[in-house]
């Protein structure tokens, strides 16, 4: 397939079949999605440990590291790269910024999963229309969509990073949950109930349904 830029996309040699036959497992994107202190990244991590535990192929892209690198913010870019490139690359918060967040890390997700490992996101991604964008990008199955449906009292509570308490003090402006949006999934492929049960337990919720689905063995 030819574009506008005169660029074409290749097939490799090596094929999908070919990766996931050497490492025993299908390649995959799991999507974690929910509130800031919901627990996407402890659970992401606790999956990703017993994954490799188990001899699967993972990895995490979350989002304050993806934001220190990819995806870093103007600010970050500036010293570097001058005050143009940070202005146009750099991201923020904003819904267009946190778009192009999402946008990004669907795509390198999805060069993971196609390499055969089992991608495991943890992302806001707070609005539907972004996630429903990466899913299109992907295979039938690929993408799995899990909404960390944790209340946002029991996030406000936690507040791990003391983010929540900025944000009612109006230290931090668009702070999702308090005067930013945050759109449930409406059909997410798992729901875990986040607010009292323990990572290693949900955890296996996940490991279940790969294992329902036949992605691992
Ligand atoms: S998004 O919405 O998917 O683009 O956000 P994400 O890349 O996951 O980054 C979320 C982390 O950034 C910190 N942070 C904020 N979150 C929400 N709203 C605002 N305005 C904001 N500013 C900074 C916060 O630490 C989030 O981390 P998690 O791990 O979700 O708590």
């Amino acid at each position: 397939m030819m574009n506008e830029m005169n660029v074409t996309w290749h097939e490799h040699q090596v094929s999908r079949g070919d990766r996931e036959a050497m490492k025993g497992h299908k390649g995959c994107v799991i999507w974690f999605t929910g509130l800031s202190g919901s627990g996407k990244s402890t659970i992401a991590n606790t999956l990703d440990h017993k994954l490799h535990e188990l001899g699967f192929h993972s990895t995490v892209l979350d989002g304050d590291n993806v934001r220190h690198g990819l995806n870093a913010a103007p600010g970050m870019l500036r010293d570097t790269h001058g005050d143009e490139f940070a202005e146009r690359f750099g991201l923020g918060f904003s819904a267009i910024d946190r778009e192009e967040n999402i946008r990004r890390i669907g795509a390198v997700a999805e060069l993971f999963s196609a390499a055969g490992l089992i991608a495991l996101t943890a992302f806001i991604s707070p609005y539907r229309v972004d996630r429903d964008r990466v899913r299109k990008t992907m295979r039938e199955g690929e993408f799995i969509e899990v909404f960390v449906d944790t209340p946002i009292e029991i996030c406000e509570d936690r507040d791990p990073k003391g983010l929540y308490k900025k944000a009612r003090a109006g230290e931090i402006k668009g702070f999702t949950g308090i005067d930013d949006p945050y759109e449930a999934p409406l059909n997410p492929e798992l729901t875990l109930s986040s607010g009292h049960a323990s990572p290693d337990a949900l955890a296996d919720e996940v490991i279940a349904f790969l294992r329902a689905r036949q992605i691992i063995p």
